[in-house]
């Protein structure tokens, strides 16, 4: 909290805030980018391809020119020797008859028009020679000679419409397909850039999960390239992770039973008794159904369950007989005293709360909350009802150890006020197999092999 002041002080930016700000994801990132790189190459390929056409095409208009010129160079020699204009427009007439010609027209040696597709411009003496079209014509002009002496010139000029029509069709063309390809292109790539992305999506929604506290997440390693290499090395870094908190885990239990351990040494009487109350637990657990999660958590909690009575006075605990009001209520205090030191540690967030209610009765006489019935968590039931039978037939200072069978009376007598019905039931079951007797014998001799 104090940070989270200290940056709002200063100006710094809240790493919630910004953490909640819309940005572009990488899958548009992607997407988007290789989208504009496909439009700029089609446009450029497209640009390269006009460009192609239309070169191809102005050259095969200049051939025809060419051809076109030279035909009415030849059919005009004779006519031009002889000066016969009738023969004139019957040539010029023909080669208009092509329909991309715009004009074709004569000259005599003089550089004088003798006959134009145009008639106005028939006898115009072109001096300075025959100019040079606009940029929508292709003129070709061909020299008329005989034995080598020129005698005059044919000029044709074609039409460059048909040249841009051709241009045109030819771009409407492939407009539609070309349009339809970068369409389908960048659907593509937006297809597959989700899936590229997923699996980086799924390994930041595994980092969260980490993040959140998850050791058990593992993402596919579907492939060898650089991102399931990344997944990979997530996943030897969750293990090891896991590593870490077991042993953690272990050295933090190891720790935590020798503290359990020194509540027993302070009271000689009570020795092997949470060993005894977690194995039989442990039994009952099974044979109610409990999942292995929450067996491992009433394990933990059945060796813990008295932790708390380090916070009573060691004279209270050792005393050599029974204990007045006063002691008896400061005894009350070990199952808030015992959730109270696991409580802040989170691996032992339900342990706690089981280890507090330890000691309700399941007709709501108990302490220290009074709680009744279901409402008692099952672990804490469980081990209300063990430890009470293990403290039975445990020597006191002030009084003997009750007989098995004494003490099974007394549960007896307790079930459904002190016990809860069902778990007397499985406690019965397994007392009349001979399970609590091989439990007493393992926990003994397990303490005799470290004594
Ligand atoms: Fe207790």
């Amino acid at each position: 909290m104090g940070d989270r002041s200290e940056l709002n002080v200063t100006g710094g930016t809240d790493p919630s805030s910004s953490s909640k700000r819309r940005s572009i994801s990488l899958r548009w990132k992607v997407a988007l980018s290789f989208s504009i790189l496909l439009i700029l190459v089609t446009v450029t390929v497209a640009m390269a391809l006009v460009r192609y056409e239309w070169i191809f095409l102005s050259k095969e208009a200049e051939k025809r020119a060419d051809l076109l010129a030279v035909n009415l160079a030849v059919n005009a020699r004779d006519p031009i020797l002889a000066q016969d204009e009738m023969r004139f427009g019957t040539i010029i007439e023909s080669i208009m008859m092509e329909e991309d010609v715009k004009y074709a027209f004569l000259l005599d040696n003089r550089m004088e028009v003798v006959y134009h597709s145009d008639a106005n411009k028939i006898g115009e003496v072109l001096a300075g020679g025959v100019s040079k079209p606009g940029k929508s014509v292709i003129q070709k002009a061909v020299d008329i000679k005989v034995e080598g002496v020129m005698v005059g010139a044919a000029v044709v000029g074609l039409g460059a419409d048909h040249i841009r029509s051709a241009m045109v069709t030819t771009i409407i063309g492939a407009l539609v397909p070309l349009l339809v390809g970068t369409v389908l292109g960048v659907l593509g790539i937006f297809f597959l850039a989700g899936i590229h992305v997923k699996r980086i999506e799924g390994l930041d929604v595994a980092v969260q999960a980490l993040g959140a506290g998850n050791l058990f997440i593992e993402v596919d390693v579907k492939s060898r390239d650089e991102v399931g290499r990344l997944a990979a090395h997530f996943n030897e870094m969750v293990g090891m992770l896991n590593k870490a908190r077991q042993q953690v885990l272990k050295n933090f239990t190891e720790t935590v039973s020798a503290l359990a351990a020194t509540v027993e040494a302070k009271d000689a009487y009570t020795r092997g008794h949470c060993e005894r109350v977690a194995m039989i637990s442990k039994a009952i657990a099974q044979r109610v159904g409990m999942n292995e999660s929450a067996m491992k958590d009433l394990a933990m909690a059945a060796i813990l369950h008295d932790i708390g009575k380090i916070g009573v006075e060691g004279d209270i605990i050792s005393k050599l007989g029974p204990l007045d009001d006063l002691e008896s209520d400061d005894m009350k205090h070990h199952p808030v005293i015992g959730a109270r030191i696991l409580s802040p540690l989170s691996t032992f967030g339900r342990v706690s709360l089981y280890v507090k209610h330890h000691h309700e009765h399941y007709d709501g006489t108990g302490y220290p909350s009074g709680l009744r019935g279901e409402v008692i968590p099952l672990p804490s039931r469980i081990i209300h009802l063990v430890d009470a039978y293990d403290a039975m037939t445990s020597t006191r200072p002030y009084r003997h150890a009750l007989s098995p069978g004494e003490a099974i009376e007394r549960i007896k007598e307790g079930e459904g006020c002190q016990f809860d019905p069902e778990l007397v039931e499985v406690f019965l079951e397994l007392e009349s197999e001979g399970e609590i007797a091989r439990i007493y014998d393992e926990v003994e001799r397990s303490e005799s092999a470290l004594s």
